[in-house]
């Protein structure tokens, strides 16, 4: 059987043409669900009511999250429910499955491992392709109408608890993804160009030295949660010269 793992970008508003194409060409899509009121499931159901591909919810396991001491072996045990989880769906419905990856594939997104650990188990044989779709920094980038670097410079991406070693390690221009509420101590005098839940109807977005716009993101972040139900946030943060 075939997987196409398909990047959806932000949202209905972001499947490129081929991404289009290819939904339509699948039997059914599949996708987590996380837990009842799951707006981003509710998003994907919107793709594929767009494009007429029925949609297999497949539970999320729970993960472990209370024993720190054994972490590693925890989120193994999480990774290889979730596969035994997919595998089973795959093995019952057969025939062409689209895997919807918010964002693009290739960003901090687990769809790939899964699908390879699958076809490696050997259980459910799957052949599987991967498409791209909008990220997160790109629709940022694109909303506040600038470039991530300046003329020839480097771009670093960093889960937000990383980003203290970023800094450390002289980066000057930093994407931090992954965050809970901003933690931006220590760089008061660092520009920031924030962005929560980009490209949906909840979309917020703010600018400036971070010292300075600190308590609108906390505000804009509150606002987004409000009234999507959920809130995630990307944002730019450049050092001074
Ligand atoms: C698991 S990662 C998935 C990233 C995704 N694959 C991509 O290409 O952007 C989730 C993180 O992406 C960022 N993100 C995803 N969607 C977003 C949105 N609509 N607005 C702002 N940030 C978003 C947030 O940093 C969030 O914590």
């Amino acid at each position: 059987m075939r997987v196409r793992i398909l990047g959806i970008g932000m949202g209905p508003r972001h499947v490129t043409q081929e991404v289009a194409d290819a939904l339509r060409g699948c039997d059914y899509a599949v996708a987590a669900r996380k837990h009842d009121d799951d707006g981003l499931l509710a998003l994907r159901q919107t793709v594929c009511d767009t494009y007429g591909v029925p949609l297999v919810t497949v539970p999320d396991p729970e993960r472990d999250r209370d024993d720190p001491a054994d972490y590693p072996a925890a989120v193994a045990a999480w990774h290889e429910a979730r596969v035994a989880a997919y595998e089973r769906v795959l093995g019952a419905c057969g025939g062409t499955a689209a895997f919807l990856v918010w964002g693009d594939p290739a960003l901090y997104d687990s769809t790939l491992r899964i699908v390879e650990r699958i076809a490696a188990r050997g259980v459910v044989p799957v052949e599987h392709d991967v498409l791209p779709g909008v990220s997160a920094p790109q629709l940022l980038a694109a909303r506040h109408r600038i470039v991530l670097h300046e003329v020839g410079r480097p771009v670093h991406v960093t889960p937000a608890r990383r980003l203290r070693e970023a800094v450390d390690a002289g980066q000057d221009n930093i994407v931090v993804m992954l965050g809970g509420k901003p933690a931006f101590e220590g760089l008061e005098h660092w520009s920031v160009w924030w962005g929560a839940n980009v490209g949906t109807d909840t979309e917020e977005l703010v600018a400036g030295r971070v010292g300075d716009v600190l308590p609108g993101i906390d505000a804009a972040r509150t606002r987004a949660k409000d009234r999507a139900g959920w809130v995630m946030d990307v944002a730019l943060l450049r050092r001074p010269v």
